[in-house]
């Protein structure tokens, strides 16, 4: 198995609670150097060129030799078939053991990380808490780990998000995104993101809802090229003269107990056609799927003209496949 991999880290500097072994972990957007994100974002612009070429595309054989094992704790469209195509269209294997065996109670995760990596190049994992993914990358040296999602963070959301407004705005650097909604994994890796490339976020969330105070310090510290960041309750004053919009669930994945509350705090954080009206005129929707429409979104946004969700769904794979090539060395 190819051990090299040209994927740099700061997390020594900027994440040292989520991430342990520089250069093939992909647990945060924090595992990337700013210079590696962009261009990762840059290579997957390319691939996204070339998947007209088919099996003539240059990557098309470029993981050949190489399996990914899908690990799966919490259902998934967009991220788990992107890897499934994005690994196949590379020439690579994809594995999917069922996740009751693969991360239950039948063995520890250090006995399956270290079972899988005599068998496979890289583990995709979407599970709860990120310290599972930790755990897992611990117990192995050679397996690269990607997080697929965690209830923290979902960075490879953020690439195609990122992908996304660069093909809209022509750039990202000096662009602002308006988040409205709730402070979770999908707020967070597009944080990161944000401010490694240079882009002003505006977030608006109900009180008790926000994204922690540790986060929001730290994406300051680390905020490239004058990006900057507010939070705030006023989803009018966080959309206005916003280049794109940003909405996610306001229940996620293992919160259902508690999505009653949630509808009830969220009320008022809806994005409809007049909440966007306060923004940029060419304006831009963004949801990372799956939406519950006239809950955060109306139908008429999310259905409308300025809708860029499938953009950033189909830009899943795009993105997912420069990682898995920079991952394996073979960018
Ligand atoms: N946006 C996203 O991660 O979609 P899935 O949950 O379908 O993978
Ligand atoms: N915040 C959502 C994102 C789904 C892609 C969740 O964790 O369920």
């Amino acid at each position: 198995m190819d051990t090299t991999t040209n994927l740099e880290s700061n997390v020594e500097t900027t994440a040292p609670a989520t991430s342990t072994a520089q250069g093939r972990t992909y647990l945060s957007v924090l595992d990337l150097t700013p210079e590696a994100l962009e261009a990762c974002l840059t290579l997957a612009a390319r691939l996204k060129r070339e998947r007209r070429l088919g099996a003539d595309a240059p990557t098309a054989r470029a993981l050949a030799g190489h399996s990914l094992a899908l690990l799966f704790d919490k259902p998934s469209l967009r991220t788990r078939t992107g890897f499934e195509i994005a690994m196949r269209e590379l020439g690579g294997l994809v594995t999917c053991p069922p996740s009751a065996d693969a991360l239950g109670t039948r063995e520890t995760l250090a006995d399956v990380a270290r079972t899988l990596e005599r068998w496979v190049s890289v583990a995709a994992i979407r599970t709860f808490e990120q310290s599972r993914l930790v755990e897992f990358v611990q117990a192995t040296t050679q397996l690269r780990v990607v997080n697929a999602l965690t209830n923290e963070e979902h960075p490879c959301q953020a690439l195609a998000d990122c992908l996304t407004v660069r093909e809209r705005c022509g750039s990202i650097r000096g662009r602002t995104l308006a988040y409205v909604g709730d402070g979770n994994n999908v707020a967070t890796s597009l944080t990161h993101a944000a401010m490694m490339l240079g882009m002003h976020l505006r977030l608006a969330s109900p009180e008790g809802y926000e994204l922690p105070d540790a986060t929001v310090t730290a994406a300051r510290q680390m905020a490239r090229h004058g990006a900057e960041i507010s939070q705030g309750r006023d989803p009018v004053t966080a959309v206005r003269g916003a280049d794109a919009v940003y909405a996610d669930v306001w229940t996620s994945m293992g919160q259902e107990t508690e999505a009653t509350d949630r509808r009830a705090a969220f009320e008022g954080f809806r994005i409809t056609r007049e909440l966007l009206a306060h923004a940029n005129d060419d304006v831009f929707f963004m949801h990372c799927l799956p939406a519950h429409r006239g809950e955060e979104v109306d139908a008429e946004v999310i259905d409308g003209p300025h809708s860029a969700v499938f953009d950033q769904a189909e830009n899943r794979l795009h993105t997912q496949k420069a990682l898995l090539l920079m991952l394996l060395g073979a960018a």
